[in-house]
């Protein structure tokens, strides 16, 4: 693997999920892979899973891990070509991201869409300029419109639950994005990505419920079933991932903000004992219920321990690829 920017970047998504689980049962079984290797990761935006889990698989393959809060510590980045740089910001990644290149191996990066203009945010800018101008393995702990660490997770959790059901060893399970509201306008980075991997992986009867106003790009979402109606969408559901976005088509936008939407372990009665999904940090009672959080449903903690487990496989991958220093 040269880069992880989507799921595009995988060969096999079976196999990768496999390695996660692997690193799973043996955590320590490369320790020396990442010797003399280092990764740096900077971050835009805030995090908290993706950051310390990131770092924890590095040093757990041996890799040294530095982390850059460039949005709150470093110059303000200009990342448009032939910009005049008289205003705000003060170095272009065009020389930032050479410089990076002399002092890491990977370059691991988090940045928010400004949910202003749709194109800019789509055309994922940012992420490609450091690929362009870094010319080193570049990894993305949430771009503009993905989180592939995230949805690579989710499969792993997946994966994993499938294999100790054993109602599901003959049978397909459904699996069910509903949208939750929220307060503020959130990416769709989450649910895009989702989507792109869950119909990329082909395992799956897969359905996405939101209200009306809410559809995704159909790059991502294409081969799933799309509804309005919850209650259909949860029927039988065997997992249900629960997921705000903001709104695609007039863009960045709160439509319906229903607080019905919010998912209740009521709901989960027409459900197969659904396992609950989310990626964090949730608002409590306004996503989902504490009921649902605290309850047998909820496998959101595990999912997040999982997060350790697939950016290992990755990382590992991506140095297997770059070779011995
Ligand atoms: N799920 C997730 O990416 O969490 P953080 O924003 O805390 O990294």
């Amino acid at each position: 693997m040269r880069q992880f920017i989507s799921v595009d970047d995988v060969v096999d998504i079976e196999a990768l999920v496999d390695r996660a689980l692997d690193f799973k049962k043996n955590p320590w079984q490369l320790p020396e892979l990442g010797r003399r290797r280092r990764i740096g990761c900077l971050f835009l935006n805030p995090s908290m899973r993706t950051r310390l889990s990131t770092q924890v698989a590095a040093q757990q393959l041996g890799m040294e891990c530095l982390v850059f809060n460039v949005g709150t510590e470093g110059w303000a980045l200009e990342i448009e070509d032939e910009a005049i740089m008289s205003g705000n910001t003060v170095e272009h990644v065009r020389d930032a991201a050479p410089v990076m290149a002399r002092y890491f191996d990977i370059l691991a990066i988090r940045t928010f869409p400004k949910l202003q203009n749709r194109d800019d945010d789509y055309s994922e800018l940012l992420i490609r300029q450091f690929i362009r101008f870094s010319g080193i393995p570049v990894v993305s702990l949430e771009s503009a419109t993905l989180h592939p660490l995230q949805s690579l997770t989710d499969l792993v959790t997946i994966r994993e639950s499938v294999a100790s059901d054993t109602g599901l060893s003959n049978r397909k399970p459904r699996i069910v994005l509903t949208w939750a509201p929220h307060i503020k306008p959130l990416p769709q980075c989450v649910a895009n990505s989702f989507a792109q991997w869950v119909n990329r992986w082909g395992g799956a009867d897969f359905v996405i419920t939101h209200p009306e106003d809410y559809e995704l790009d159909e790059r991502f979402t294409r081969g799933a079933t799309v509804t309005h109606d919850q209650q259909e969408a949860l029927r039988d559901a065997d997992f249900v991932y629960v997921k705000n976005w903001s709104t695609y088509r007039d863009y960045g936008k709160i439509y319906c903000n229903d607080p019905d939407w919010m998912l209740t372990h009521e709901k989960l009665a027409q459900t197969r004992s659904a396992k609950v999904m989310h990626c964090l940090p949730v608002r409590r009672n306004v996503e989902l219920s504490d009921e649902v959080l605290d309850g047998p449903h909820s496998i959101v903690t595990r999912q997040a321990s999982n997060r350790v487990w697939a950016a290992q496989a990755v990382l590992a991958q991506i140095l297997e690829n770059i070779g011995r220093p």
